[in-house]
Protein backbone atom coordinates (compact mmCIF):
# COMPACT_ATOMS: atom_id res chain seq x y z
CA UNK A 1 0.00 0.00 0.00
CA UNK A 2 1.01 3.41 -0.84
CA UNK A 3 -0.32 6.71 0.38
CA UNK A 4 0.91 8.63 -2.40
CA UNK A 5 -2.13 8.43 -4.70
CA UNK A 6 -1.20 10.68 -7.85
CA UNK A 7 -3.06 13.48 -9.33
CA UNK A 8 -4.65 12.66 -12.35
CA UNK A 9 -4.35 16.00 -13.93
CA UNK A 10 -6.56 17.43 -16.97
CA UNK A 11 -3.45 17.27 -19.71
CA UNK A 12 -3.88 13.16 -18.37
CA UNK A 13 -7.42 12.87 -19.11
CA UNK A 14 -6.66 14.71 -22.50
CA UNK A 15 -4.41 12.14 -23.24
CA UNK A 16 -6.65 9.14 -21.53
CA UNK A 17 -9.28 10.01 -24.09
CA UNK A 18 -6.22 10.46 -27.33
CA UNK A 19 -5.40 6.63 -25.83
CA UNK A 20 -8.80 5.80 -26.71
CA UNK A 21 -9.23 6.88 -30.06
CA UNK A 22 -6.38 5.67 -31.02
CA UNK A 23 -6.42 2.11 -29.86
CA UNK A 24 -6.86 0.05 -32.87
CA UNK A 25 -7.19 -3.61 -33.31
CA UNK A 26 -4.22 -4.25 -35.07
CA UNK A 27 -3.58 -6.98 -37.84
CA UNK A 28 -0.70 -5.54 -39.70
CA UNK A 29 2.51 -5.61 -37.60
CA UNK A 30 6.66 -4.67 -38.22
CA UNK A 31 8.74 -8.03 -37.66
CA UNK A 32 10.81 -6.03 -35.17
CA UNK A 33 10.57 -8.04 -31.51
CA UNK A 34 9.53 -6.68 -28.71
CA UNK A 35 11.45 -6.30 -25.71
CA UNK A 36 11.00 -8.49 -23.19
CA UNK A 37 10.76 -5.67 -20.64
CA UNK A 38 8.30 -4.33 -22.51
CA UNK A 39 6.23 -7.58 -22.34
CA UNK A 40 6.98 -8.01 -18.92
CA UNK A 41 5.56 -4.17 -18.27
CA UNK A 42 2.37 -4.90 -20.53
CA UNK A 43 1.80 -8.95 -18.77
CA UNK A 44 2.38 -6.80 -15.40
CA UNK A 45 -0.72 -4.62 -16.27
CA UNK A 46 -3.05 -7.73 -16.32
CA UNK A 47 -2.21 -8.30 -12.88
CA UNK A 48 -3.68 -5.19 -11.78
CA UNK A 49 -6.99 -5.67 -13.27
CA UNK A 50 -10.41 -5.78 -11.85
CA UNK A 51 -12.05 -9.78 -10.87
CA UNK A 52 -15.01 -10.61 -9.22
CA UNK A 53 -14.12 -11.28 -5.60
CA UNK A 54 -10.76 -10.71 -6.51
CA UNK A 55 -10.53 -14.24 -8.64
CA UNK A 56 -7.85 -12.88 -11.11
CA UNK A 57 -9.03 -15.83 -13.47
CA UNK A 58 -6.97 -14.88 -16.61
CA UNK A 59 -4.81 -17.46 -17.38
CA UNK A 60 -1.99 -16.28 -20.19
CA UNK A 61 -0.16 -18.46 -22.81
CA UNK A 62 2.81 -16.98 -24.31
CA UNK A 63 3.01 -19.07 -27.46
CA UNK A 64 6.92 -19.83 -28.20
CA UNK A 65 7.00 -22.72 -30.15
CA UNK A 66 7.42 -21.74 -34.08
CA UNK A 67 5.14 -25.13 -34.48
CA UNK A 68 2.68 -24.20 -32.54
CA UNK A 69 2.38 -20.61 -33.92
CA UNK A 70 2.35 -22.00 -37.65
CA UNK A 71 -0.40 -24.51 -36.24
CA UNK A 72 -2.65 -21.78 -34.78
CA UNK A 73 -2.07 -19.24 -37.78
CA UNK A 74 -2.97 -22.27 -40.28
CA UNK A 75 -6.05 -23.39 -37.90
CA UNK A 76 -7.49 -19.65 -37.89
CA UNK A 77 -6.95 -19.48 -42.29
CA UNK A 78 -9.18 -22.59 -41.98
CA UNK A 79 -11.62 -21.59 -39.76
CA UNK A 80 -12.11 -17.84 -42.27
CA UNK A 81 -12.02 -19.88 -45.07
CA UNK A 82 -15.46 -21.51 -43.89
CA UNK A 83 -16.60 -18.44 -41.81
CA UNK A 84 -16.75 -16.89 -45.63
CA UNK A 85 -19.26 -19.56 -46.95
CA UNK A 86 -21.87 -18.27 -44.99
CA UNK A 87 -22.27 -15.19 -46.53
CA UNK A 88 -24.71 -15.88 -49.14
CA UNK A 89 -24.25 -12.36 -50.71
CA UNK A 90 -21.01 -13.07 -53.20
CA UNK A 91 -19.99 -9.59 -53.43
CA UNK A 92 -20.11 -9.62 -49.27
CA UNK A 93 -18.70 -12.90 -49.39
CA UNK A 94 -15.50 -11.76 -51.61
CA UNK A 95 -14.90 -8.48 -49.02
CA UNK A 96 -15.11 -10.45 -46.07
CA UNK A 97 -12.28 -12.62 -47.94
CA UNK A 98 -10.23 -9.42 -48.97
CA UNK A 99 -10.02 -8.55 -44.66
CA UNK A 100 -6.92 -9.21 -43.24
CA UNK A 101 -8.68 -10.84 -40.09
CA UNK A 102 -5.36 -11.55 -37.99
CA UNK A 103 -1.43 -11.35 -38.11
CA UNK A 104 -0.41 -14.62 -36.62
CA UNK A 105 2.21 -15.35 -38.70
CA UNK A 106 3.70 -11.84 -38.12
CA UNK A 107 3.55 -10.54 -34.83
CA UNK A 108 6.44 -10.85 -33.26
CA UNK A 109 4.72 -12.00 -29.54
CA UNK A 110 1.42 -14.64 -29.47
CA UNK A 111 -0.59 -14.68 -26.35
CA UNK A 112 -3.36 -16.94 -25.88
CA UNK A 113 -5.92 -15.88 -22.88
CA UNK A 114 -8.06 -18.45 -21.04
CA UNK A 115 -10.38 -18.02 -17.99
CA UNK A 116 -10.21 -20.73 -15.05
CA UNK A 117 -14.12 -21.56 -14.54
CA UNK A 118 -13.20 -22.86 -11.50
CA UNK A 119 -9.96 -20.31 -9.78
CA UNK A 120 -9.12 -21.27 -6.12
CA UNK A 121 -8.60 -17.74 -5.39
CA UNK A 122 -11.97 -15.39 -5.26
CA UNK A 123 -13.72 -18.51 -2.62
CA UNK A 124 -16.23 -18.60 -4.99
CA UNK A 125 -17.41 -14.52 -4.24
CA UNK A 126 -19.95 -12.75 -6.69
CA UNK A 127 -20.67 -16.12 -8.70
CA UNK A 128 -23.52 -17.91 -7.65
CA UNK A 129 -25.82 -16.12 -9.64
CA UNK A 130 -23.71 -15.26 -12.68
CA UNK A 131 -20.65 -17.29 -13.55
CA UNK A 132 -19.65 -15.60 -16.36
CA UNK A 133 -18.80 -12.70 -14.47
CA UNK A 134 -15.56 -14.62 -14.48
CA UNK A 135 -15.06 -14.57 -18.27
CA UNK A 136 -15.57 -11.36 -18.22
CA UNK A 137 -12.85 -10.44 -15.73
CA UNK A 138 -11.02 -11.76 -18.34
CA UNK A 139 -12.06 -9.45 -20.83
CA UNK A 140 -11.63 -6.54 -18.16
CA UNK A 141 -7.51 -7.53 -17.83
CA UNK A 142 -7.45 -7.96 -22.06
CA UNK A 143 -8.59 -4.24 -22.12
CA UNK A 144 -6.44 -3.69 -19.87
CA UNK A 145 -3.01 -5.19 -21.86
CA UNK A 146 -4.61 -3.62 -24.94
CA UNK A 147 -4.89 -0.11 -23.40
CA UNK A 148 -1.08 -0.48 -21.90
CA UNK A 149 -0.04 -1.86 -25.40
CA UNK A 150 -1.24 1.14 -26.92
CA UNK A 151 0.02 3.58 -24.67
CA UNK A 152 3.59 2.03 -25.35
CA UNK A 153 3.72 2.51 -29.44
CA UNK A 154 2.77 -1.71 -29.25
CA UNK A 155 -0.21 -2.97 -30.66
CA UNK A 156 -2.43 -5.77 -30.08
CA UNK A 157 -5.12 -7.61 -32.50
CA UNK A 158 -7.56 -9.77 -31.41
CA UNK A 159 -8.18 -13.29 -33.52
CA UNK A 160 -11.79 -14.86 -32.29
CA UNK A 161 -12.01 -16.78 -35.73
CA UNK A 162 -11.44 -20.44 -34.13
CA UNK A 163 -12.50 -23.30 -32.68
CA UNK A 164 -11.90 -23.23 -28.67
CA UNK A 165 -11.74 -26.89 -27.87
CA UNK A 166 -8.96 -27.40 -31.37
CA UNK A 167 -7.01 -24.29 -29.73
CA UNK A 168 -7.23 -25.78 -25.91
CA UNK A 169 -5.80 -28.85 -27.47
CA UNK A 170 -2.99 -27.46 -29.42
CA UNK A 171 -1.72 -25.53 -26.23
CA UNK A 172 -2.36 -27.89 -23.81
CA UNK A 173 -4.27 -26.32 -21.14
CA UNK A 174 -6.33 -27.84 -18.57
CA UNK A 175 -10.20 -28.59 -19.15
CA UNK A 176 -11.68 -25.61 -16.95
CA UNK A 177 -10.10 -23.20 -19.04
CA UNK A 178 -11.83 -21.53 -21.22
CA UNK A 179 -10.52 -19.82 -24.23
CA UNK A 180 -11.48 -15.59 -24.16
CA UNK A 181 -8.65 -14.47 -26.76
CA UNK A 182 -5.98 -15.09 -29.21
CA UNK A 183 -3.74 -11.70 -29.23
CA UNK A 184 -1.08 -10.81 -31.75
CA UNK A 185 1.39 -8.31 -30.00
CA UNK A 186 3.52 -5.81 -31.74
CA UNK A 187 4.61 -3.18 -32.80
CA UNK A 188 2.04 -1.78 -35.84
CA UNK A 189 3.17 -1.06 -39.25
CA UNK A 190 1.18 2.09 -38.82
CA UNK A 191 -0.99 4.24 -36.59
CA UNK A 192 -4.44 4.99 -37.03
CA UNK A 193 -7.76 7.12 -35.48
CA UNK A 194 -10.28 4.84 -37.14
CA UNK A 195 -10.90 1.16 -36.87
CA UNK A 196 -9.46 -0.94 -39.75
CA UNK A 197 -13.13 -2.64 -40.82
CA UNK A 198 -14.32 1.28 -41.30
CA UNK A 199 -11.56 2.20 -43.27
CA UNK A 200 -12.45 -1.41 -45.40
CA UNK A 201 -16.15 -0.31 -45.75
CA UNK A 202 -17.15 -2.91 -43.71
CA UNK A 203 -18.61 -1.49 -40.53
CA UNK A 204 -18.50 2.12 -39.39
CA UNK A 205 -19.15 3.48 -35.65
CA UNK A 206 -22.10 4.34 -35.18
CA UNK A 207 -23.21 7.26 -32.78
CA UNK A 208 -23.63 6.65 -29.50
CA UNK A 209 -27.38 7.90 -29.92
CA UNK A 210 -27.86 5.07 -31.49
CA UNK A 211 -26.76 2.87 -28.37
CA UNK A 212 -27.99 5.01 -25.18
CA UNK A 213 -31.12 4.19 -23.69
CA UNK A 214 -33.22 6.04 -20.62
CA UNK A 215 -35.71 4.52 -18.74
C1 LIG B 1 -14.13 -9.85 -28.57
C2 LIG B 1 -13.44 -9.37 -29.82
C3 LIG B 1 -13.13 -10.27 -30.83
C4 LIG B 1 -12.51 -9.85 -32.01
N1 LIG B 1 -12.16 -10.76 -32.97
C5 LIG B 1 -11.50 -10.35 -34.08
C6 LIG B 1 -11.05 -11.28 -35.07
O1 LIG B 1 -11.21 -12.49 -34.97
N2 LIG B 1 -10.38 -10.81 -36.14
C7 LIG B 1 -10.17 -9.48 -36.31
O2 LIG B 1 -9.57 -9.09 -37.32
N3 LIG B 1 -10.57 -8.58 -35.39
C8 LIG B 1 -11.22 -8.99 -34.29
N4 LIG B 1 -11.61 -8.08 -33.34
C9 LIG B 1 -11.31 -6.66 -33.56
C10 LIG B 1 -12.50 -5.89 -34.05
O3 LIG B 1 -12.70 -6.15 -35.42
C11 LIG B 1 -12.24 -4.41 -33.79
O4 LIG B 1 -12.15 -4.21 -32.42
C12 LIG B 1 -13.31 -3.51 -34.37
O5 LIG B 1 -13.33 -3.62 -35.77
C13 LIG B 1 -13.08 -2.04 -34.00
O6 LIG B 1 -11.79 -1.67 -34.37
P1 LIG B 1 -10.75 -1.08 -33.31
O7 LIG B 1 -10.56 -2.14 -32.25
O8 LIG B 1 -9.52 -0.80 -34.09
O9 LIG B 1 -11.40 0.13 -32.72
C14 LIG B 1 -12.22 -8.49 -32.18
C15 LIG B 1 -12.53 -7.59 -31.15
C16 LIG B 1 -13.13 -8.01 -29.99
C17 LIG B 1 -13.41 -7.02 -28.89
Amino acid sequence: MTDAAPDFDAAFGVQLDALMRWRRDVRHFRSDPVPDAEMQALLANVSLAPSVGHAQPWRLVRVRSGERRARLADHVDGQVLAAAERYADPAQRDQYRSLKLHGLREAPEILAVFSDDRPVAGHGLGIATMPEMLRYSTVMAIHGLWLTARARGIGMGWVSIVDPAALAAMLDVPGEWTLIALLCIGYPAQASDTPELEQRGWQAREPLTDRLFER
